[in-house]
């Protein structure tokens, strides 16, 4: 039997994703793989109904980071001063890039799991010093869903741009299009989307685009990317088995009733794995009104390392994930996205019941 994957991403996919994976070879230049490449272009507008006139969504090879790093590299201009709202590991991350790419910023850091300090962002925005503001939406750190409609809200106030990490909620949360702040998303195919690694993307209001920023890199130059698939073309080599994929899972998405019905599923058997943990004694980690639908975290069970957990659940045939860094004696994660059974999940919970307590029921 496959195993099923907690992981937030790569997700368990469905049989009609894995079937088209493989379904043709395709030569990107031809023009069977431009009408696939518009059709994905499509769907990903189409998950939140962006009107195409005013967004373009850009595909790119790579992971999540890829999509970060091309949209940082490719949208801040050479006299950007970006805020930077950390609260776990991908905050962080986003601070980093800055750094790498030359692109002058400070951090407004919370605790990892701590919610964002939305007052210091009013403070910092109203010294008018921040023409960006670049934050997390789902910080997969820890769990907790960062209050993207608040911080777009201030920032269209103080006339800020932001750019959003959307790499794991594109698909399953809200996002606030209709601010006029918000510049651009990154996001990725194999987490909410339930695609396969290796494609990412990032969804641009147009003029944000258009602005003359010097290259910072050629492979993440997002106008570049922008220019050429737009003219039914690709500057280099995409991954072509990705878009197979991701056309087929967008399709999914939607006959499933797209993003809010995805939402929906998505906590509903979030609440189930939480209730089976309650019921043996292993805490959330963060209340479930602060965690997104994808993913939660949990204490530790007393008396079991985290190896121990995810090894005895492996067995079972279900993979979890650890915390990162500084958290990883303290929790253990469950990432609910992708294709789950309401058997698979019966089987986890009896897993679960097994590996934590030892009991058959
Ligand atoms: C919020 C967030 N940002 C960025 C990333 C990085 O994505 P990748 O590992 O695909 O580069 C992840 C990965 O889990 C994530 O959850």
């Amino acid at each position: 039997m496959r195993p099923i994957l907690l992981n937030p991403g790569p997700v368990s996919l469905s049989e009609g994703v894995r079937e088209a994976v493989a379904r043709l070879d395709l030569c990107h230049r031809e023009p069977e793989y431009f009408d696939l490449q518009d059709a994905v272009i499509k769907g990903l507008l189409d998950v939140y109904d962006c009107d195409p006139l005013a967004w373009s969504a850009v595909l790119i090879g790579g992971s999540g980071t890829t999509a970060l790093e091309a949209m940082m590299a490719s949208l801040l201009p050479a006299d950007a001063h970006v805020l930077v709202l950390e609260n776990g590991v991908y905050g962080e991350r986003l601070t980093r890039i800055a750094g790498i790419h030359g692109i002058r910023n400070r951090a407004l850091k919370v605790g990892w799991g701590d919610a964002i300090d939305l007052q210091a962002l009013e403070d910092l925005l109203a010294t008018g010093d921040y023409s960006h503001v670049v934050a997390v939406h789902h910080e997969t750190t820890t769990g907790r869903l960062n209050p993207v409609e608040e911080i777009a809200a201030l920032c269209t106030q103080f006339k800020a741009r932001l750019l959003l990490d959307a790499v794991s909620s594109f698909g399953a949360e809200a996002i606030p299009f209709g601010q006029k702040s918000l510049q651009a998303i990154a996001a990725t195919a194999n987490k909410c989307l339930h695609g396969i690694p290796g494609l990412a993307m990032v969804l641009c209001r147009k003029p944000a685009l258009q602005q003359a920023i010097e290259p910072r890199t050629l492979s993440l130059h997002l106008p570049l990317w922008a220019e050429q698939q737009a003219k039914r073309s690709t500057p280099f080599t995409p991954p072509v088995n990705g878009l197979l994929a991701l056309a087929q899972a967008l399709k999914e998405l939607e006959k499933q009733g797209g993003w809010k019905s995805r939402r929906m599923h998505y906590r509903k058997l979030a609440a189930r794995v939480a209730d089976t943990c309650r019921q043996l004694g292993v805490a959330e980690w963060l209340p479930a009104s602060d965690s997104s639908c994808v993913l939660r975290s949990y204490h530790l069970p007393a008396g079991l390392t985290y190896n121990q957990l995810h090894d005895g659940l492996k067995q079972h045939g279900f993979v979890i994930y650890a915390g990162q860094g500084k958290l990883a004696s303290q929790l253990f994660r469950i990432s609910t996205m992708g294709e789950i059974s309401d058997y698979d999940m019966a089987r986890l919970e009896q897993a679960l019941r097994l590996v934590v307590a030892g009991v058959e029921k």
